[in-house]
């Protein structure tokens, strides 16, 4: 029988997407953090139930053929990485298979699929670290740190390497000109095209969205992009982007669609929204060919609106879309495809699921982009069309 704090020693075999490597243990399965598989390890279980259990790693007895050193200090501590320990190609290699899990999950569930989606490799970041154009960070007592991992104990660091170089020395002239008392949490953005770097106290201010990877976030523009293209649209179309942020989709795709298309953004957050309409009349796109609506999606959609358009093209937080929105997809009958893009595989699977729970929707591509190295996240790129 396992016990709670009992140590014992188990064989890493396989890697998860959010609880680390898996281990068996008697009738358990036993969730490792920062192992891989190949690991053996000597562990200490924290969380026990009837079939598995979590364990804290003590020691690495064997390590997988697949470890590297992981360059940075406070790896296994701070909470932010999870894979630094796996080289780049095995992290790839892991995510599409994660992804490649799903959609054969998803196609043994819907017997009706006329073909097997069609599975892209996946994109890689064009840097492996200091990719982050935007970091989230406690200040206490004039230290730096993240939360440590599942807790709210402070890990003061001197440098994040998935971080742009510039970030923290950022923080800490602000700082010096901004001394503070208690615990804080500061966002430090650096903007991609002039890199003028914004602090913000998000004790006072909202945090904004903006995508943080800037290089893959352009890989994903134009694959998007790309995309649209091959749906080889004949005629003006009307699209619908939900969750159109800032407008850094909305903009590159303009240009891919018949000219005469007309594109409706909607977004809630009221900065981003504002800095879409700004980009817009610098710009100079008209209202007939682009209209912005600062509005709830879901909201919007219950009101009926755009139900003659042929696109729908949707980003969403973590969360993924709401029932009413995926109903409202469904009823749309105008509706011909859906381009969804999600950070988050188990809430796309979800959403997957009841849009191809309709018969008349098939899966028909799918393509993993690593918008996060070194941890276990990855951004996925769908096509979903109606069959006619
Ligand atoms: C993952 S981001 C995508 C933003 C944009 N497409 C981009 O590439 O930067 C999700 C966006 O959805 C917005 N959002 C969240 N909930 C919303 C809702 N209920 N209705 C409309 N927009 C929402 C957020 O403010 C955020 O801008």
């Amino acid at each position: 029988m396992l016990k709670l704090s009992q140590q014992i020693i188990i064989r890493v075999e396989k890697l998860t997407q959010g609880s680390g490597g898996i281990g068996y243990y008697n009738s358990h399965t036993i969730f490792v953090l920062y192992t891989i598989p190949g690991d053996l390890v000597k562990i200490e279980i924290t969380e026990l139930k009837k079939k598995y259990a979590r364990a804290r790693l003590i020691q690495i007895i064997e390590p997988s053929k697949q470890r590297v050193p992981a360059p940075c200090s406070a790896f296994g501590k701070c909470g932010g990485c999870q894979w630094q320990m796996l080289n780049y190609q095995d992290q790839l290699e892991y995510k599409q298979g994660f992804l490649d899990g799903q959609v054969q999950f998803i196609t043994k569930k819907i017997t009706h699929l006329k073909k097997r989606p069609e599975l892209l490799p996946i994109v890689p970041s064009p840097n492996e670290y200091r990719y982050r154009r935007r970091l989230r960070l406690k200040v206490k007592e004039q230290k730096i740190g993240y939360f440590s991992q599942a807790s709210h104990s402070m890990i003061p660091i001197d440098d994040c390497l998935l971080g742009a170089k510039e970030l923290i020395p950022a923080l800490k002239s602000h700082l010096l000109l901004n001394q503070q008392v208690g615990l804080k949490t500061y966002e430090v953005d650096q903007d991609p095209k002039s890199f003028k770097i914004m602090v913000r106290d998000l004790d006072q201010e909202k945090p904004g969205f903006s995508q943080v990877n800037e290089g893959l976030n352009q890989l994903l523009i134009k694959s998007v992009a790309h995309w649209i293209t091959q749906l080889n649209f004949q005629h003006p179309i009307k699209m619908i982007e939900l969750f159109s942020g800032q407008g850094n989709l909305t903009f590159d795709l303009i240009a891919h669609l018949p000219s005469g298309s007309q594109i409706t953004g909607v977004e809630l957050n009221k900065d981003a929204y504002n800095s879409a309409r700004e980009r817009q009349v610098l710009l100079g796109i008209p209202e007939s060919q682009l209209t912005l609506v600062h509005a709830d999606a879901n909201a919007f959609l219950k009101k009926g609106n755009n139900l003659d358009a042929t696109l729908i093209l949707v980003d969403p937080p973590r969360a993924g879309l709401s029932a009413n929105i995926i109903q409202a997809i469904l009823k749309n009958k105008h509706l011909k495809h859906c381009l969804y893009i999600s950070c988050d595989l188990s809430t796309w699977t979800r959403d997957a699921l009841m849009l191809l729970g309709s018969s008349d929707w098939e899966l028909c591509k799918v393509q993993a982009f690593d918008m996060f190295p070194q941890t276990d996240h990855f951004e996925i790129l769908s096509l979903f069309s109606r069959q006619i």
